[in-house]
């Protein structure tokens, strides 16, 4: 044991199923206080990952420590971590507080402790008044607080949790996202939040870890996730973003676009080799939209839709072939006609830019 490193270490942890690789040499370091976001889309590993943290699994390779102490070999049980999976239902035909003692129960614990923790939960939870009512007696919402009460009961080192929102609707999932958040915060111990939604992961998360493939394409402070993606993949799965095809023009100094009569400057580091092909990335919302008139330079498109999402607006802009680009800008008083001719531009430092795959 050791008070040095980190609070829980994932060392180049990989599983195998037969031929498939559902983690491939992954490494993560967590600390005591963050909220950490494990982000994928569906089959990329993520329920792999907690399920070896937890123990209900072994790494083909790899170790895992918590606290400094190698746990790789320890069973669930003896782990002290708390696990919040959605299909981890509640038992139906037990109130809340059976429910929410069972995990002291498995553990043989006093009832005297088993009494002051089921008060300590009600507590923080806020269950007062629903400690005797049965799972069916409440809301979505309630059933998702006495579930994290189940994963917390017993004073984990650390809580795993496994898309516990994906079968709310979206008004309850941000409440609690909101509340889960402010949890962890409270209790000051790390939690672990799979999801492959990306809004969820950013709202909530302190760092995000971004999984692909069972490999780690990216693993850092949320903002720098999203702002500053270094894969293309981390660019076209972080935050809603439109891909152009282009190339180096002679001078290494701008990308001309492949499909459209635009160069931007090419801010790019280490792709300057003139020819090389390239793609770039823009987020929806860093898309500049100027009339057709003013005469800038940019992609030629015109205004086919406009739809409201709540404080900002979705333009469906049309290039005359069959693509068609989003451009989401902030609401303003008069919004751009349809038919309206634009010129769409972004700044250099505004894209992401890769060598094409
Ligand atoms: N017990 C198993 N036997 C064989 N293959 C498995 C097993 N468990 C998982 N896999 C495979 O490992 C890969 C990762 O699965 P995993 O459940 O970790 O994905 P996930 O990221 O949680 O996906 P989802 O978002 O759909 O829940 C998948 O290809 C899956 O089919
Ligand atoms: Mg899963």
């Amino acid at each position: 044991m050791t008070s040095e490193g980190p609070y829980i270490r994932i060392d180049q942890v990989s599983r195998r199923y037969g031929p498939v690789r559902a983690l491939d040499d992954l490494s993560i370091d967590i600390e005591k206080h963050e909220f950490i976001a494990i982000l994928g889309p569906s089959g990329s590993g993520k329920s792999t990952l907690l399920r070896l943290i937890a123990g209900l699994d072994r790494p083909t390779t790899g170790r895992i420590y918590i606290k400094g102490e190698d746990v790789t070999e320890l069973p669930p049980h003896k782990r002290g971590i708390g696990m919040v999976f959605q299909e981890f239902l509640l038992f139906p035909h037990r109130t809340v507080r059976e429910n929410l003692a069972f995990p002291l129960r498995m553990t043989k614990e006093t009832p005297q402790k088993i009494a002051d923790r089921l008060a300590w939960v009600e507590g923080v939870l806020s269950l007062n008044g629903l400690m005797d009512r049965y799972p069916n007696q409440l809301s979505g919402g309630q059933q998702q607080r006495v579930a994290l009460g189940r994963g917390l009961v017993a004073h984990p080192t650390l809580l795993l949790l496994d898309e516990p929102l994906a079968n709310l609707d979206r008004e309850l999932r941000q409440e609690m996202e909101v509340e889960i958040r402010r949890y962890q915060k409270q209790l000051g111990i790390p939690f672990v939040y799979v999801t492959h939604n990306q809004e969820e992961a950013l709202s909530m998360s302190d760092r995000v870890a971004v999984i692909h493939r069972g490999r780690l394409e990216a693993y850092g402070e949320r903002q720098a996730i999203y702002d500053r993606p270094q894969t293309p993949f981390v660019a076209r799965f972080v935050g809603k973003s439109t891909k152009f095809a282009g190339v180096v023009d002679p001078t290494g100094g701008f990308i001309k676009l492949a499909d459209h009569d635009y160069a931007v400057a090419n801010a790019a580091t280490g792709l300057h080799r003139p020819g090389m092909a390239v793609e770039i990335f823009v987020k929806n919302e860093r898309f500049d939209l100027h009339p057709a008139a003013e005469g800038r330079a940019g992609i030629p498109c015109v205004v086919g839709d406009v739809v409201l999402r709540g404080p900002f607006l979705e333009y469906i802009l049309e290039t005359g072939g069959r693509e068609r680009i989003i451009a989401v800008q902030p609401k303003r008083v008069d919004p751009l006609p349809l038919g309206a001719s634009l010129s769409l531009s972004w700044d250099a430092g505004q894209c992401h830019v890769f060598a094409a795959e």
